[in-house]
């Protein structure tokens, strides 16, 4: 069941597993979770109705929908203890180191020896990850703004309680906005899935070793935080600062183009898309409308954006090398107008990708043929050799 191996770019990328939940076509830029268009799926769903699509394979009905959405509301509290592990951070660590140890440390709370290879544990685990991970979000920010945590109301949608767990205050209520509760909810569908990116493949590779789903989704978090993969929104937009104007545009252009220079354009190009990447034209509509709700069409950063996109697509190198915008190119500036500071971005990011990676975690382990990931390396070292003595070493 192993593909072939091949050799790329320092790397053996193997096409190691198969799987039936998200295909890309990087050619014809297109992406369909479990065979539906992402296109679709951000328009006519909500998040949840995708997480479900994503774990059962089919879309919802009604029954299912409410019945999906009842059994992850039961799980949206963290055990009264968790709220004592942020106490341990500084206030000014990066949101994602608090995720990898919190998230991690659920393990010693949900986690008891459960054999996975039965239904009901897996669907334990599955719920109670995918409803305390707004909860934990939203009390990473909450600690390092100095606020109080504001507990989930599960009367609210998923999204629009993660809104006011992020927004509210004991002193008043929080009425989420619904046109920019949708916005976040289509976000959080873009980035549900997408295939075996570097910490998809982290989770199946750490949940191959019977590692617990607390656990493995920490390895996913952990891999996530680098700026070539999650880490690339919160990139863009210091990027973006930094370019100030479109003025400036020219100069980033000829340092990403540079090869003795290391910058690279944040949110543009992708290991898979050689084309457009079908969620950052969703994710430009996205931003656009939000910008539009919160009278911020003419946003400095949106507008920069837009031109940076336009010239560097007309840029031969950019075209030669098929380089075009992704999921992280807008991602940033709709975050920003929502009022998530740039540190959470990412985590904005782990949160949704947490129902992709509980879904290929459960893929795998559920496939009869899985084993432990063991991929092999091409050996290019010294051949074989004999010790010199330590005082005959020059
Ligand atoms: C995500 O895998 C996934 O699916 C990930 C993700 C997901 O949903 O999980 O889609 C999320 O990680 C999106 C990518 C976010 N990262 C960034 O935006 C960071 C900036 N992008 C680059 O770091 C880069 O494009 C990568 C890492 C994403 C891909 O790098 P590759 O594999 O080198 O891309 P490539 O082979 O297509 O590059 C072709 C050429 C190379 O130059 P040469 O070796 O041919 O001379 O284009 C160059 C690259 O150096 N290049 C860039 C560039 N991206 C690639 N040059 C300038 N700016 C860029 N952004």
């Amino acid at each position: 069941k192993t593909g072939l191996f091949t050799y790329d770019s320092g790397f053996l990328s193997t096409a190691s597993c198969q799987s039936k939940v998200t295909y890309i076509d990087g050619d014809k830029g297109e992406l369909l979770y479990r065979g539906y268009p992402i296109e679709q799926l951000a328009e006519q769903c909500n998040f949840l109705e995708v997480a479900y699509l994503l774990k059962n394979g089919e879309l919802p009905n009604k029954q299912q929908k409410v019945g999906f959405e009842d059994t992850i509301k039961n799980h949206t509290m963290v055990h009264d203890q968790i709220t004592r592990f942020f106490n341990g951070f500084r206030r000014d660590a990066h949101p994602m180191a608090v995720m990898v140890g919190v998230v991690g440390a659920l393990s010693s709370f949900y986690h008891h020896g459960e054999d996975y290879s039965k239904p009901d544990a897996r669907r334990k685990a599955y719920s109670r990850i995918v409803a305390k991970m707004p909860t934990i979000v939203a009390m990473a920010y909450k600690y390092s703004i100095g606020q109080p945590f504001v507990y989930p109301k599960n009367e609210l949608s998923y999204t629009a309680n993660f809104m006011r767990m992020m927004f509210g205050t004991p002193c008043e209520e929080y009425k989420p906005n619904p046109v920019l509760v949708r916005a976040l909810d289509i976000i959080f569908t873009l980035h549900a899935d997408h295939e075996q990116n570097a910490s998809t493949s982290t989770v199946r590779l750490a949940g191959s070793s019977g590692a617990n789903p607390f656990a493995t989704m920490a390895a996913g978090i952990a891999c996530l935080w680098g700026p070539a993969h999650g880490g690339a929104n919160e990139a863009c937009l210091n990027m973006l600062e930094e370019i100030g104007d479109v003025s400036r545009v020219p100069e980033f252009i000829a340092r990403a183009k540079d090869k003795n220079d290391s910058f690279k354009l944040m949110g543009f190009g992708h290991r898979v898309y050689k084309n457009f990447d079908p969620r950052a034209k969703l994710m430009r509509k996205v931003c656009y409308d939000v910008l539009t709700e919160m009278g911020l069409e003419n946003d400095r950063l949106f507008k920069l954006a837009m031109e940076l996109e336009k010239i560097a697509l007309e840029d031969p190198y950019f075209v030669e090398k098929k380089l075009y915008p992704n999921v992280d190119f807008y991602s940033g500036i709709v975050q920003k107008a929502l009022g998530i500071p740039t540190d959470m971005f990412t985590c904005i990011f782990a949160l949704a990708r947490t129902v992709g990676w509980m879904t290929q975690w459960e893929e795998m382990i559920t496939d009869p043929e899985y084993k432990i990931g063991r991929p092999r390396q091409l050996y290019i070292g010294a051949a074989r050799r004999d010790v010199t003595p330590l005082d005959k070493r020059n």
